[in-house]
């Protein structure tokens, strides 16, 4: 009677595996953010609207924001803070940089201005969503608490490209065409 053999494998506390889950999203989140840095001020130059370019401001210094907030959030883990390149958001970035440059000038380059942040703004929400989760499980909640706020920006902000898009740009750029 054989019995059949349960291969069990060392034994590791799943919120462990969760912990490093948690570490190398924040890494790659931290990519993002500085990347963002130096990609969004180049959006903005190409921007025509002021009010576009004053919500690009905003949210450049807002960016910079989240990547001090992610440093204390690597410091409350006692992790060091790296970064890991984001293949996703490398390619939305990409995809919208080659948007942009095709665009005409004036409000349709702006409509593709709005889109492609509008693309990283969900990018992000998605990726904080996520994090605040795992934080949320492993009772980090120094953490999560600053998760959230910048979660809640990232919600922000995109309500802000939206209500400019949905208010001139869009139907400007329709005007144009
Ligand atoms: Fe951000």
């Amino acid at each position: 009677m054989a019995k059949t053999s349960t291969t069990k494998k060392v034994t590791r506390p799943a919120s462990a595996g969760l912990a490093d889950l948690l570490k190398q999203r924040l890494q790659t989140i931290y990519w993002a953010e500085s990347e963002l840095v130096s990609t969004l001020p180049q959006l903005k130059e190409q921007s025509n609207s002021q009010e576009l370019q004053a919500a690009i401001t905003e949210h450049i210094a807002q960016t910079q924001m989240h990547v001090t907030r992610l440093e204390e959030i690597f410091s409350a883990l006692n992790e060091k803070a790296d970064a890991v390149k984001c293949e996703g958001l490398q390619g939305i970035l990409k995809e919208g940089a080659a948007t942009v440059s095709q665009s005409e000038e004036g409000p349709v380059r702006d409509a593709a201005i709005i889109g492609a942040c509008q693309l990283v703004e969900h990018y992000e929400i998605a990726a904080y969503g996520t994090l605040a989760a795992y934080a949320k499980v492993l009772n980090e909640k120094q953490v999560l608490d600053l998760l959230l706020k910048t979660l809640t920006e990232e919600k922000k902000s995109d309500q802000i490209l939206s209500a400019i898009a949905d208010t001139h740009l869009n139907a400007s750029a329709v005007g144009e065409a």
